[in-house]
């Protein structure tokens, strides 16, 4: 399947095969480099401006000069939907900071390497949505820096084959006794009608979870940015995930125990419907 893909590295669009990184990029040896997830709906970016600025914070954290402006980005994405004829589609845009002999200090001068991958996604069905999801949830063992968008996303990817392993979807994640969000979401809960979710302090600011909170103020629903301890979010009424890729998603059940009625909620399926037609406009 990636052999029809033709991908963008360094201002060029190759395909899939011939797109190659030097083997000592900092990305592959130290984690150090940053991304983002476009979603694509019927060819159009879902608020790219949102993803462009989250990506100049994150190259601002790690120092890394970014090679493009959001004009730049945004012909990219369009460039990648054109060639690969997609409409629905996920753009990964990812910056690394250059090839180098390893050595921890960070060489001055490196040219990044900037390589983006468009591929077809769809939207999980109306269905999939009122079924809902099982979560699980684990300590939080990431690090004090979750606001940045890196690659550097082990502790995710861990925490997601222990889902797996527990015939779960996901893993959410918990701080302190505190949820925090999940591998690759953010995680909202209604608690007696008031909706909560973690504030923007050490975790991913999900642009989901931003549109979010805004359709929250549309409908006049109360909501409060603060962590919920445990014991409340395995109590909460209803819950749901927010992402680029799993848009709004309803949990169904926590570690083994069942929410609400045991699938997505009245709330969260008003906040999906809302969701979905911002994705049609
Ligand atoms: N993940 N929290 C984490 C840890 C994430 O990795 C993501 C996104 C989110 C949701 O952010 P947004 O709404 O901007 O997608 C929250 C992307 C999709 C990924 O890694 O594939």
């Amino acid at each position: 399947m990636s052999d029809q893909l033709t991908v963008y590295l360094n201002g060029r669009y190759v395909p899939y095969s011939q797109a190659l990184i030097p083997v000592e990029d900092r990305a592959f040896l130290f984690a150090d480099g940053i991304y983002e997830v476009v979603r694509c709906y019927g060819g159009r970016p879902f608020h790219l401006d949102r993803h462009y600025e989250r990506l100049c914070r994150s190259a601002r954290a790690l120092e890394l000069p970014l090679p493009l402006d959001e004009a730049a980005f945004a012909g990219i994405v369009a460039e990648l939907l054109e060639r690969n004829n997609l409409q629905e589609a996920t753009v990964y845009l990812q910056v690394t900071r250059g090839a180098a002999p390893r050595r921890h200090q960070i060489p001055q001068g490196l040219e990044p390497n900037v390589v983006a991958i468009a591929r077809p996604v769809q939207s999980p069905s109306e269905e999939e949505v009122r079924r809902g999801v099982s979560v699980i949830t684990v300590p939080d063992t990431r690090w004090g820096l979750c606001w940045i968008k890196t690659v550097g996303l082990l502790p995710n990817v861990l925490a997601r084959r222990q889902a797996e392993k527990e015939g779960a979807f996901d893993a959410v994640f918990v701080r302190d006794g505190l949820v925090t969000e999940a591998t690759s979401s953010n995680v909202f809960c209604v608690i007696d009608g008031v909706v909560y979710t973690h504030p923007l302090a050490n975790i991913l600011p999900g642009i989901t979870r931003a549109v979010v909170l805004e359709i929250l103020a549309e409908l006049g629903i109360p909501c409060r940015e603060e962590a919920v301890p445990l014991e409340w979010f395995r109590e909460a009424d209803e819950i749901f995930l927010t992402g680029t890729v799993l848009e709004v998603m309803g949990v169904a059940r926590v570690d083994g125990r069942t929410v609400g009625e045991g699938r997505s909620g009245p709330l969260t399926l008003r906040v999906w419907e809302a969701f979905r037609r911002r994705c049609a406009s």
